[in-house]
C-alpha cells in the first residue's frame, strides 16, 4: 500500500504522461471500437494477483488493455445518451481527493464545507431558496430523484397520519404520482423501489412538443381523487432524456400548490441550462420546485458521478433519512461536531469528496465560460436541425430547445414505410456505433425508431455535426446494399 516518495511521483508523472496522450489521441482515433473477445476475457476473467505486481507493471496494463477502449464519450463526435467529456483540471484534482480520501458523511474538515459552497452555487443558478432547504451531493440523477421521492413520500403519509419509517407503506399504497410519458426511467425505478409499485405511477400524455399536458394531468388528478387515490407527487422534465423537453415548469408549480401534490424536477440533463439567459425563461418556475435533481457529471462536464439533490424543506429531508448510531453522534463545537451530518439526509454513510470535482470545474470555466459553452451546445443543436430539416433524405422528428435532436434517414425507396424505416435506422445506428466515424443512439418518439444526437462535449463544431449526418448517409447507403 505504501510506496516511497520518489516512486509515488515517478509512477503519478507517469499517469498525468499517459492521461495527456489520452486527451491528444483521442479525437484523433474511433469514436468506439469494439473490443475483441480475448481483451474483454483476458479483462474479466484475470485470476487475483498473488504475488504483487509493480505499480510499471499495473500501468503499462492500464496502458494497454483499458485506455484504448474508451466508451467514446471523450470524442467530439460522440452524440450518445447524456455523457460528457470530463473538464481536465477535475481529472488532475482527482487524485488530490483520493490522497486526502475523506468520508464526507459529515464532521469538522475542510472537505465538508466544499460540499456546502458548490450547493449554494447551485442553488443560486436555479433561483432555488437557500434558507430552510438542504442539498446532497449522490451518485447521479437517479439516486438524487430517489432521494427526493422519498421525501415526497414521507411528507405524504405523515400527512395521512402514517409514520412511514416506523409502519412502512404496508396497505397505504394509494399513493398516486403523475408523471408524463418522456420521463427518465429512474422515476418509476425510484417508485418502486418506495415499495409504492409501478402501479401507483399515472403517466400522462404529452403534446406535440412531448410537454406534459396540463389539461390531461388536471383530468386525472380529478378522477384519481374520485376514485379513492392519494395524489401526492407530479414529477416534472426540466430536459427530458429523448427529447430535451421542458415540462410547462411555472404551471405546474402552480397546479402542484394548489393540489397540494409535492412537484418533483427531474433536471438531470437540462437544469443547469439556466445558466443560459436564453434558456432560462423556459425552465421559469423550476425554483418553485419542492425537490430538483440535477446532475453536474452530464452537461457541467464534472467527471462522473456527481448528481445533486435540492430540497426545499430541508427539515423534512432531514426527518426522511436521519439515524444518528450512538458511535457518530458529535456536539456542536465539541470535537469534531459542527454542522449537521450530511448523512442524515441521504442514504449513505461514507461519501466520497465529491464536492472538490464540482467546485473545480464552475471555479475553472467561470459562470461565464460554463454560460457560453451551454449557449454554443443549444446553437450547434440548431444547425444540426437546421442542416436535417434542409437535407431531402433526412427527416427531422424532434428539436428540443436545449442540446438534443432527434432525426431519421427517409431515403425516397421506402419512404411511407414505416416498418422498413424503424428498420433501416436501427441498423445504421448499430453500424455507426461499431464503425467509429461519429456516434448516435436512439429514441422512440411516437412508437418509431429514431436516431438521436445530444451535443454535451465541449470541443464539437459544425463540422463534427456535418460529420455525423455524412456518416449516416454513408451507413443507410451501405445497410441499403
Ligand atoms: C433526464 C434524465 N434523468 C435522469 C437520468 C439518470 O441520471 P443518472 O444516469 O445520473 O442516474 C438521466 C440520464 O441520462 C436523464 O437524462
Amino acid at each position: 500500500m505504501r510506496l516511497t516518495e520518489a516512486e509515488f511521483r515517478k509512477l503519478g508523472y507517469q499517469a498525468v504522461d499517459m492521461a495527456a496522450k489520452y486527451f491528444v489521441e483521442v479525437p484523433r482515433g474511433p469514436v468506439f471500437q469494439r473490443m475483441h473477445e480475448s481483451e474483454r476475457q483476458a479483462l474479466m476473467n484475470m485470476p487475483m494477483p498473488v504475488a504483487s505486481l509493480s505499480g510499471d507493471e499495473i500501468l503499462r496494463l492500464l496502458g494497454e488493455q483499458i485506455l484504448p477502449h474508451p466508451m467514446g464519450n471523450g470524442h467530439p463526435r460522440f452524440f450518445g445518451w447524456v455523457n460528457s467529456p470530463p473538464a481536465m483540471l477535475a481529472v488532475i484534482t482527482e487524485i488530490l481527493v483520493a490522497a486526502m480520501n475523506p468520508s464526507c458523511a459529515g464532521g469538522d474538515h475542510a472537505a465538508i464545507y466544499p460540499e456546502h459552497c458548490v450547493i449554494r452555487w447551485l442553488m443560486n443558478v436555479l433561483g432555488f431558496p437557500i434558507e430552510g432547504s438542504a442539498g446532497l451531493l449522490v451518485s447521479g440523477g437517479s439516486a438524487a430523484s430517489l432521494t427526493a421521492l422519498a421525501a415526497a413520500r414521507h411528507r405524504a403519509l405523515g400527512q395521512l397520519g402514517i409514520d412511514v419509517r416506523k409502519q412502512g407503506v404496508g396497505n397505504h399504497d394509494r399513493l398516486r404520482l403523475y408523471a408524463s410519458t418522456e420521463v427518465h426511467s429512474c422515476i418509476q425505478k425510484a417508485v418502486e423501489l418506495l415499495g409504492l409499485g409501478s402501479d401507483s405511477i399515472r403517466w400522462i400524455e404529452v403534446d406535440e412538443d412531448f410537454r406534459v399536458s396540463l389539461d390531461h394531468l388536471r383530468r386525472a388528478v380529478r378522477e384519481d381523487r374520485e376514485r379513492g387515490w392519494h395524489p401526492f407527487c407530479v414529477v416534472a422534465s426540466a430536459g427530458s432524456v429523448q427529447t430535451g423537453a421542458i415540462d410547462p415548469l411555472d404551471m405546474l408549480a402552480r397546479f402542484a400548490a394548489e393540489s397540494n401534490l409535492w412537484m418533483h424536477v427531474d433536471g438531470a440533463y437540462g437544469a443547469v441550462a439556466m445558466l443560459d439567459p436564453h434558456s432560462r425563461p423556459l425552465l421559469e418556475g423550476i425554483e418553485r420546485a419542492d425537490s430538483i435533481a440535477l446532475d453536474p457529471h452530464k452537461w457541467l462536464s464534472v467527471p462522473v458521478e456527481c448528481g445533486c439533490v435540492l430540497v426545499r424543506d430541508g427539515a423534512l429531508l432531514r426527518d426522511t433519512f436521519s439515524l444518528v448510531p450512538p458511535y457518530i453522534r458529535t456536539e456542536t463545537g465539541k470535537g469534531i461536531g459542527n454542522l449537521p451530518w450530511f448523512a442524515e439526509y441521504g442514504m449513505q454513510q461514507t461519501r466520497g469528496f465529491r464536492a472538490l470535482k464540482l467546485w473545480v470545474t464552475p471555479a475553472n470555466a467561470g459562470t461565464l465560460g460554463l454560460e457560453q459553452q451551454i449557449a454554443r451546445q443549444i446553437a450547434l443543436a440548431r444547425y444540426l436541425a437546421e442542416r436535417v430539416d434542409a437535407a431531402p433524405d433526412f427527416e427531422l422528428r424532434s428539436k428540443g430547445p436545449l442540446s438534443i435532436v432527434c432525426f431519421r434517414y427517409v431515403p425516397e425507396e421506402i419512404a411511407g414505410n414505416e416498418e422498413a424505416l424503424d428498420a433501416l435506422n436501427k441498423k445504421v445506428m448499430e453500424h455507426m456505433q461499431a464503425d467509429g466515424r461519429a456516434f448516435v443512439t436512439s429514441a422512440t418518439l411516437a412508437g418509431r425508431f429514431v436516431l438521436r444526437a445530444c451535443i454535451l462535449h465541449y470541443d464539437t463544431t459544425e463540422a463534427d455535426i456535418d460529420a455525423m449526418l455524412q456518416a449516416v448517409e454513408d451507413a443507410a447507403r451501405q445497410v441499403m446494399e
